[in-house]
């Protein structure tokens, strides 16, 4: 029996907390707690699953498996790497409701929502998140943390750098290159290139570089 431990308290993990069943057979794995800085209303929320700590300074066990659900790109990075410099091991969750091509390649860590699809030849590096009915065309390549939030599209042949954010209902047509750490608005057409750090908004999008 493995632990799944879910690391982020807020919406994202009680989200996974609801679907850890589809994905994860009971009788191998079991949800021990979250990791987080603060309960953020679990109890609220009917849920009496244990906190266990602050995911920066928790040991990670052999038998335990995180799965990440944190939003915030800054704070993506930075936990994986305490965790897994101390050892600590990522599950895969993808829903059975998600499409994946045969031929795409999922990397660890990743946290792919229902409804979603991932297409031909498409790589996915580790601990990319796909919130509900997103997509990635055949062909993409997607960096390291990158998250597509709810409808967000790539079509085919896309490439986003790590940290990429794109945003609800944005789109970044075919063959588009987007910078480390971008951010594409939501409802917005990516229609260029951007480079790094740079945010997207609009339709056809407009592009502002950020020092940040
Ligand atoms: C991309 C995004 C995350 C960037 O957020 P951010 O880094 O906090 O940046 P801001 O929203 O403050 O935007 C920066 C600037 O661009 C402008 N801007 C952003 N999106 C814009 C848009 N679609 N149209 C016009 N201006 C826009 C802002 O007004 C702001 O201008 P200012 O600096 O003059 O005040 C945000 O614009 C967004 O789209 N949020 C939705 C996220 C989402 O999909 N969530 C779903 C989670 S499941």
């Amino acid at each position: 029996m493995l632990d799944l431990i879910i690391v982020g308290a807020g919406g994202f993990g009680r989200e996974l907390l609801e679907m850890v069943g589809d994905v994860f057979a009971p009788n191998e794995y079991r949800v021990k707690g979250f990791l987080a800085q603060d309960a953020a209303g679990l109890r609220e929320h009917g849920i009496d699953l244990p906190l266990l700590g602050d995911p920066e300074e928790y040991q990670p066990q052999p038998n335990e498996r995180f799965l990440l659900a944190i939003g915030f790109m800054d704070v993506r990075r930075r936990v994986v790497e305490k965790l897994t410099e101390k050892g600590g091991q990522f599950a895969t969750f993808v829903h059975p409701q998600a499409r994946i091509a045969r031929t795409a390649t999922i990397g660890v860590g990743a946290v792919i929502y229902p409804f979603c699809v991932v297409s031909n030849s498409a790589t996915l590096a580790p601990h990319v998140h796909m919130n509900y009915y997103s997509s990635v065309g055949h062909d993409c390549r997607i960096g390291q943390y990158v998250l597509l939030a709810p409808y967000a599209t790539l079509n085919g042949f896309v490439t986003l750098e790590d940290e990429v954010y794109v945003s609800t209902h944005a789109t970044v047509a075919p063959g588009r290159k987007l910078g480390y750490r971008s951010k594409i608005s939501a409802n917005s057409a990516c229609m260029q290139d951007a480079p790094e750090n740079t945010l997207v908004f609009g339709v056809p999008g407009r592009q502002v570089r950020r020092i940040d």
